[in-house]
């Protein structure tokens, strides 16, 4: 059995349980491993069902938010797909064109009863008579020969993918799947849609698009990955995030997704930040310039976490759900549970009709473009400044404000350039990534507003390098980390011209004193901290909370060179995107 799986299976402790009493042994501790035994307990007990039918019986059975697609040794030559919460598109190739943009609906009449997953339920043999009714009366035959290709050469191919980007360079016409779709391809390569049963607000077809996407746009162009596109193409996609948005000579800024929700954004009890991972990190790091520029109480959780807790949420409350996809499932429970209570939710998304943006009563896009490195990067930065330019909409009406919010509207517009200055310093990191890449470990540290750098270039480290790292509050040091530290282990250490300098000297002079040699982030020409380094990365200076943007870009390059170096699938890190082989 292969499976491939995106999603979440909320309920996967209870089925893996009843599979462990029927005797199923398990090798992993993976929710995608009990969707490969389900099928199999399945077809033990009704060997007769078809492979479609038995991903109807899993699926009943599975809560949560998942794409799944299906291939078996018991069923060779076909492929059985269905969505529920998570997108699923198939594309499909032919060399002659369709005799038809749409591709009806088959319902199964007495659809197999759903399997009860109890110890003493009798599982017995509900196998419909086979019947199927397909939209709109067509007879079985005539409805699925429709869809073929026109001519001689029925030559098909098939693809299945959570997004168009992965299947663009192959073919632009799709069919976007709707919720418990599940469609096969059998045998003699025609692809069926079904569905299990007919709802009043079902359009019984599913319509084959043409997407518009621009191939270079996504192609790799000249670099080696498209990790390393995107970090490169942050210049311009900080522009894009901006555009239309800010006007820097009358230092206004205009979100049109939250202009219309800004009176009772200002009214409100607290702002709450929820997001997983990188997304999270931008969350951190706007967190203290939010808490500045709206004087409000700002919260920041991790999605999982969040949801853990049962955490209270009021009316008044506005959550920030933040995402580059919009479709991350925990994110996406957390706004379910928010919403339920009243909140008003504002979404943060890079991706157009989203579930996070459907489900949002309003918004940024964020404008970076499509992101596929799975490592994010340039989402990363447009999340901050997507954040940062609501916290300047906010206080535009703050009289006392109006110097600090001109001097970051100065700095935004500068940005890009100096973010061009940060990226030549490409060779040189490859050098510094030479001396790391075989260490066990790596540290970064800093404070203050670079706090998410550190917990963002050592999420990165982690993802791509499979290096232990770690990112640590230097204000942290003493209260354990510090013993980690000695002449052998690698430190990043980020020190800049801010608040937090005086401490952040400090903390340095702390691991100096240890015989640590840390390779430094700091100004440019900065002398008084470069003593104290192994090797210096200089970036140009910004105002304090844009500052991150600038030193984040080095580790996004050292985790890329290291992955390389260490012979590391940079787009596709093991275990990240979730394809596990069952049999
Ligand atoms: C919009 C247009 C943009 C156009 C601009 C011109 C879209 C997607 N955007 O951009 O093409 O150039 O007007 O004025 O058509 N939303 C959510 N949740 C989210 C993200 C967004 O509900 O997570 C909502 C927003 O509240 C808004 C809509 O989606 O109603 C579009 O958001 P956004 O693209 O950020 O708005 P504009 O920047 O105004
Ligand atoms: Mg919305």
């Amino acid at each position: 059995m292969w499976i491939s799986f995106a999603g979440i299976i909320t309920n996967y402790k209870d089925v893996k349980q009843f599979l462990v009493q029927k005797g199923h042994k398990f090798r992993s501790d993976t929710d995608t491993e009990i969707i490969a035994k389900l099928i199999k307990h399945i077809h033990g007990l009704h060997p007769n069902y078809s492979f479609r039918e038995l991903v109807e019986q899993v699926i009943q059975q599975l809560e949560g938010a998942f794409a799944l697609c299906f291939k078996s040794m018991h069923f060779p030559g076909e492929v059985v797909a269905t969505r529920r919460g998570s997108p699923l598109l198939v594309g499909i190739k032919t060399k002659t064109k369709l005799a038809t943009d749409h591709i009806p609906i088959l319902y199964s009449k007495d659809s197999p009863e759903k399997v009860e997953l109890k110890e003493h339920s009798k599982l017995k043999d509900h196998r419909p008579h086979g019947h199927e009714i397909p939209a709109h009366g067509l007879a079985r035959s005539q409805s699925t020969s429709e869809f073929l290709p026109q001519g001689d050469n029925k030559e098909v191919e098939y693809f299945f993918a959570s997004d168009a980007s992965a299947i663009i360079e192959h073919t632009d016409r799709v069919i976007y799947l709707l919720d418990d779709d599940v469609a096969s391809v059998e045998k003699e390569g025609v692809l069926k849609i079904h569905r299990l049963k007919r709802t009043l607000e079902d359009t019984h077809a599913r319509e084959i698009t043409t997407l518009k996407m621009e191939i270079q746009q996504i192609m790799k162009g000249n670099f080696s990955s498209f990790m390393q596109k995107e970090i490169f193409e942050q210049p311009e996609s900080v522009v894009t995030t901006m555009r239309g948005r800010i006007n820097f000579d009358s230092e206004t800024v205009v979100l049109g997704g939250i202009k219309d929700y800004i009176g009772e954004i200002r009214r409100c009890r607290r702002l709450l930040l929820i997001a997983c991972g990188t997304s999270y990190n931008s969350a951190i790091a706007t967190r203290q310039l939010l808490e500045e520029l709206t004087e409000l109480p700002v919260m920041v959780d991790l999605a999982s976490d969040f949801l853990d807790r049962n955490t209270p949420i009021f009316r008044d409350d506005v959550c920030f759900f933040i995402s580059q996809s919009g479709e991350t499932a925990d994110t996406l429970m957390a706004l379910r549970y928010c919403k339920q209570r009243g909140a008003l939710i504002v979404g943060i998304t890079n991706t157009v009709g989203s579930s996070i943006c459907r489900e949002s009563h309003c918004g940024v896009h964020i404008n970076a473009g499509p992101e596929i490195g799975v490592a994010s990067t340039k989402a990363y930065t447009s999340q901050i400044i997507s954040l940062v330019m609501f916290a300047l909409m906010v206080s535009e009406d703050r009289i006392s404000a109006q110097p600090r919010r001109s001097e970051i509207i100065q700095g935004l517009r500068n940005l890009p350039d100096q973010i061009k200055e940060v990226l030549e310093l490409d060779s040189k990191i490859q050098e510094i990534s030479k001396k790391v890449f075989e260490k066990k470990s790596l540290l970064v540290l800093g404070r203050g507003y670079n706090y998410a750098t550190c917990l963002e270039g050592a999420l990165k480290i982690k993802e791509i390098t499979y290096m232990h790292s770690e990112g640590i509050l230097a204000g942290e040091l003493k209260h354990g980390p510090l013993a980690l530290v000695d002449k052998g282990m690698p430190i990043i250490m980020i020190c800049t011209r801010d608040n937090v300098f005086v401490k952040c000297m400090n903390a340095l002079q702390q691991v100096t004193a240890r015989e640590g040699r840390p390779i430094l982030i700091c100004h440019k020409n900065d002398q008084e901290p470069q003593k104290y380094g192994s090797s210096v990365l200089e970036v140009p200076k910004t105002v304090d909370c844009l500052q991150g943007i600038l030193t984040v870009i080095p580790l996004q390059l050292v985790s890329y060179h290291v992955a390389v170096l260490k012979g590391c699938n940079v787009d596709c890190p093991r275990n990240l995107a979730k394809s596990v082989t069952v049999e």
